[in-house]
């Protein structure tokens, strides 16, 4: 059976998306029904709806599948809207602000029995899987920190793409947007996936990272945790240390 599928976002990495689908299309496995974007759509293909708002598209195509590429701040009310009218839903990362969101979202899928998978492709990494099983047949060890360091260089344009990049709140919404629950939200996700159970007793972060410029441009940055590994630990200062660089 061909599965029909509509995405919402479909600009940004709504792009890439249509590209998947074209190609899962070509083999006969997916049919494009729909796009939804709140901003004109670069390049519709012939053929294919395109609404301004979700709930038309919805109603319009009640596809079996819908992939929701929005901001991260609109993806509860979006995939709700999805799962209700009777959608599965592939829901980009992050895919939701905080716990009582996702349970929130806990409570959608019970009541619809539909099915919600999360855009972590990470996850899909030979390299994650073969590590998860040399951990899992104890190859490596008793298994005591798992760490993830990231580092990537992220320029004006990756910032000034939507209003909601970078940002906590916008105009009195929260977004929520950040290194760690964004872009390395593939390696949270990775971390968890390879210690495989719920962290417990954790309510506010462990670790954090600030960075901001003085009036008289000398930046100040600070990177704290609290949760260090002893091989970290033993790599690093026990209890701060400060750095300073000239110019
Ligand atoms: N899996 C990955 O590796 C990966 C990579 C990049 C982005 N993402 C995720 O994809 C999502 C979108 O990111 P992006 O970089 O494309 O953002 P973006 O801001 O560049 O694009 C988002 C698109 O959604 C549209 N949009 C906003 N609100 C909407 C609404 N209510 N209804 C319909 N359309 C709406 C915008 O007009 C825009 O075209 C985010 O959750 C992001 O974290 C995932």
């Amino acid at each position: 059976m061909t599965a029909t599928v509509a995405l919402i976002g479909a600009n940004g990495h709504g792009a890439s998306h249509r590209r998947v689908i074209a190609q899962l299309q070509e083999r006969g496995l997916v049919r494009l029904v729909g796009l939804c974007d709140i901003a004109p759509v670069e390049d519709p293909p012939p053929d294919v709806p395109v609404c301004r708002d979700h709930g038309e598209l919805l109603a319009q195509c009640s596809p079996d599948l819908v992939v929701v590429c929005t901001p991260p701040h609109t993806h509860l009310p979006i995939a709700s809207d999805a799962l209700r009218q009777g959608s599965d839903v592939l829901l980009e990362k992050p895919p939701l602000l905080d716990a009582a969101e996702h349970h929130a979202m806990l409570r959608v899928l019970a009541e619809t029995g539909r099915a919600c998978q999360v855009g972590f492709q990470a996850l899909a990494s030979p390299a994650l899987s073969e590590l998860v099983d040399a951990v899992n047949a104890g190859r490596l060890g008793s298994l005591a920190t798992v760490t993830a360091i990231g580092a990537w260089k992220r320029d004006d344009s990756y910032y000034s793409r939507g209003a909601w990049v970078g940002r906590t709140i916008v105009d009195g919404v929260r977004v929520l947007d950040g290194a760690l629950a964004n872009p390395f939200a593939h390696a949270v996700m990775q971390v968890l996936a390879i210690v495989d159970r719920p962290l417990t007793g954790v309510e506010v972060e462990r670790t954090a990272r600030a960075k901001c410029r003085s009036t008289t441009r000398q930046l100040c940055a600070c990177t704290s945790t609290v949760a260090c590994g002893r091989w970290w630990a033993s790599r690093s200062a026990p209890s701060g240390s400060f750095r300073a660089r000239l110019r």
